[in-house]
């Protein structure tokens, strides 16, 4: 796919297909992720990809948990938005379908004052890992949920002990449903 035409058609999908992606496939999306850019050239990422039947099952426990957490803060926030609430819940609870759930994690548990740039270097790889998904005609969505609600830790602990904190959390998997793009704000850099 085109570079342009890849950027624009991204979107974030919310429902998959149960049908699997191939090992090829997962390995070269998380390969495209350590292509990334990063700052001092630390390679400050390492990623899970989750793709058993049994560390699926895990993962949904703690999902239920991580959706418990986030229902009331969601419910004041949008008072007035019902369907928001239960629709955001509803894909934090079952990620949409799934099969694959990509966990990164800082590298290590401590980059003393450099979290900023850690972070940044992290969200470069995890936006190659979504371009090179769907070039592939794979669907993502990156979701901060479970970082939120603290419960990265936990995450940390059962799938890469002695890593650091976990970022973010990616789905992948063939898209069930087209997602609309949401609008772009104007205004939002200039050229001098
Ligand atoms: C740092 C970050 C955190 C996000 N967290 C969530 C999340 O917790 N749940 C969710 O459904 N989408 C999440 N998203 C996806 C955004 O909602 C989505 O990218 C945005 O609405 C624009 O839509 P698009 O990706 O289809 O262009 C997140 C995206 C980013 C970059």
């Amino acid at each position: 796919m085109e570079t342009r035409e890849n950027i624009l058609s991204r979107r974030s999908i919310r429902n998959y297909l149960s049908e699997p992606v191939s090992k090829e496939d997962l390995q070269e999306i998380l390969e495209a992720g350590t292509w990334a850019p990063s700052a001092l050239n630390l390679q400050p990422w390492y990623f899970v990809a989750i793709q058993s039947k049994e560390e699926l099952a895990k993962m949904s426990e703690i999902m239920e948990r991580v959706a418990d957490r986030l229902e009331p803060s969601l419910k004041a926030r949008f008072a007035n938005a019902p369907a928001v609430v239960d629709e955001t819940t509803t894909f934090i609870r079952n990620l949409g379908g799934a099969p694959v759930y990509i966990l990164a994690f800082q590298l290590k548990p401590d980059y003393e004052n450099n979290a900023d740039m850690i972070n940044l270097s992290i969200g470069a790889a995890l936006e190659n890992i979504l371009l090179a998904a769907h070039d592939k005609g794979l669907a993502t969505c990156w979701l901060t949920a479970p970082v939120e609600t603290l419960i990265g830790d936990e995450l940390r602990d059962m799938f890469a002990p002695g890593k650091g904190s976990l970022v973010a959390l990616v789905t992948l998997g063939y898209p069930a449903k087209e997602a609309k793009a949401p609008r772009r704000k104007e205004g939002r850099f200039t050229i001098i």
